[in-house]
């Protein structure tokens, strides 16, 4: 009988497993669940002995985290990639991945179309990244774009290793139902699945042991949180449960869809101090014509309602939105509808982007696309107004004080904090470095269009 007090016990799944150093390459492009992802897959390549490179060319292996949200965003992976072969074909032995949105659209397209291409897989791979970087390193070719059981979808559970600031990301749930006809992420991304909350909090509690205050918790559509799950908490009580444990002083989330933002989560604004003065709220048009098209299921009026119940429960609350112009059958007036909003809903910035196409979408079924140049030239017109808002905003703080936290020196000028406020603007002012990471008070004196300067006052 072999004695079994002898034997090693199995070394535990945190420990590295190969002492050999190794070092990788994230490149990750497009939105906050990327970066999510990213540091996801550092956490569990850490265990494999993987450190981060200096640079790609001491990297022994590469990942590129896509974004096939726009057609330009997919422009830029395939930029990258080139330079990252090259590295390869000059002789450096480096496996090379692409990982996200692009791998999940194109698979083996693109295994086909780059030869030195070692691993593709899509971001229901991110939980099984220790096993696929694997199978590459043993020289087979490997593609991996299943999607995962919902039922028990594995959500990873060991941190970033690279978090060391004040802010950082919670994923609460994966992929999306929706079906916005322009939209390539429920093809990506798959089904949403909610995160169980007792792994949200646990993770949140991680997080504020390494010194994190600001939790952003990220979804494509957080306000369905729960709701496919018998049990499972609503996004507002889980608002409630996070500004619950000790140590969080902020909470944002992102993203919410104005159809599903419910009268619990408005509440959620006025019993919550931690429950930061700023939300996304993706409008995409201000038509309700478009609207429909865009299979939103909310008009103009509602989303203004929706505006509004949020400001009275939260006065100062600072809003922020998504616009998509030219739109297939977007006219003069339903783009004057759009113009108008920004000044109804009063965002204070916004993200604008001319229409895209996106392979395997409802609209490249729609009729009367907008030309290019009036699509050009609506974008711009919105993005003239958006600065002139902005610059309203953060001018309408000047003589103010504000409370920031303070995030840590600037990259330019280590003698200048930058401190950040519930509304999420961005305030510089000189003070001393050893300040990082408590609350201020700051007198505003100069706003710009998207930060301020200030001055210490305690
Ligand atoms: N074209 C242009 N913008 C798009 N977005 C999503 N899909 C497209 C597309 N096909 C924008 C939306 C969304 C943001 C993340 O990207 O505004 O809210
Ligand atoms: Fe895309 Fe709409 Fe889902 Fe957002 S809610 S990810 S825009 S389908």
């Amino acid at each position: 009988m072999i004695d079994l007090s002898t034997l090693a016990p199995p070394a535990p799944a945190a420990e590295p497993n190969d002492a050999t150093p190794k070092r990788v390459w994230f490149h990750t492009f497009g939105c906050q669940m990327n970066e999510y992802d990213t540091g996801k897959m550092r956490a569990q390549l850490r265990i494999d002995g993987y450190q981060d490179a200096a640079a790609p060319d001491e990297a022994d292996l590469i990942l590129l985290n896509t974004c096939s949200i726009r057609e330009k965003a997919q422009v830029k992976v395939d930029s990258a990639l080139g330079h990252y072969r090259r590295l390869k074909r000059l002789g450096q032995p480096v496996v090379i991945g692409v990982a996200g949105c692009v791998a999940q659209q194109e698979g083996q397209a693109l295994l086909t179309r780059y030869p030195d291409l070692d691993l593709v897989f899509g971001p229901d791979g991110v939980p099984h990244v220790r096993k696929l970087v694997e199978e590459a390193r043993s020289g087979r070719r490997v593609l991996d774009t299943d999607f995962l059981d919902l039922e028990a979808y594995p959500f990873v559970s060991d941190l970033d290793p690279s978090v060391d600031g004040i802010g950082a990301f919670v994923t609460i749930q994966k992929g999306c139902d929706n079906k916005c006809t322009f939209c390539i992420v429920p093809a990506t991304r798959g089904a949403e699945a909610s995160r169980p909350s007792t792994q949200v909090i646990d993770e949140v509690r991680g997080l504020v042991g390494k010194g994190v205050q600001e939790i952003t918790l990220i979804g494509q559509n957080v306000n369905s949180y729960g709701l496919k799950t018998p049990g499972e908490v609503t996004f507002a009580q889980l608002l409630y449960e996070v500004a619950a444990v000790p140590g969080v002083s902020r909470i944002r989330y992102t993203t919410s869809h104005p159809r599903d933002m419910g009268d619990d989560v408005v509440a959620a604004y006025r019993d919550l101090p931690a429950l930061a003065s700023h939300l996304h709220l993706p409008v995409q048009s201000g038509s309700s014509a478009v609207l429909r098209r865009m299979k939103r299921f909310y008009t103009r009026e509602h989303y203004l309602d929706v505006v509004n119940k949020l400001r009275a429960a939260r006065p100062d609350l600072a809003l922020t939105t998504d616009v998509i112009v030219g739109f297939p059958g977007e006219t003069d007036d339903d783009f004057d509808a759009t113009m108008a909003l920004l000044d109804e809903a009063q965002f204070v910035t916004s993200f604008s982007f001319k229409y895209s196409q996106r392979p395997d979408t409802a609209a490249l079924r729609l009729k009367d696309p907008v030309p290019d140049d009036v699509a050009s030239e609506r974008l711009s017109r919105w993005q003239v107004a958006q600065r002139v808002r902005s610059l309203a905003w953060t001018r309408g703080h000047e003589d103010q004080e504000v409370e920031v936290i303070i995030e840590g020196p600037s990259r330019h000028e280590p003698t200048v904090l930058c401190g950040r406020t519930s509304g999420n603007l961005m305030v510089n002012f000189p003070g001393d470095p050893s300040l990082v990471g408590r609350s201020a008070l700051v007198r505003v004196t100069r706003g710009f269009t998207n930060t301020a300067r200030g001055e210490l006052i305690a």
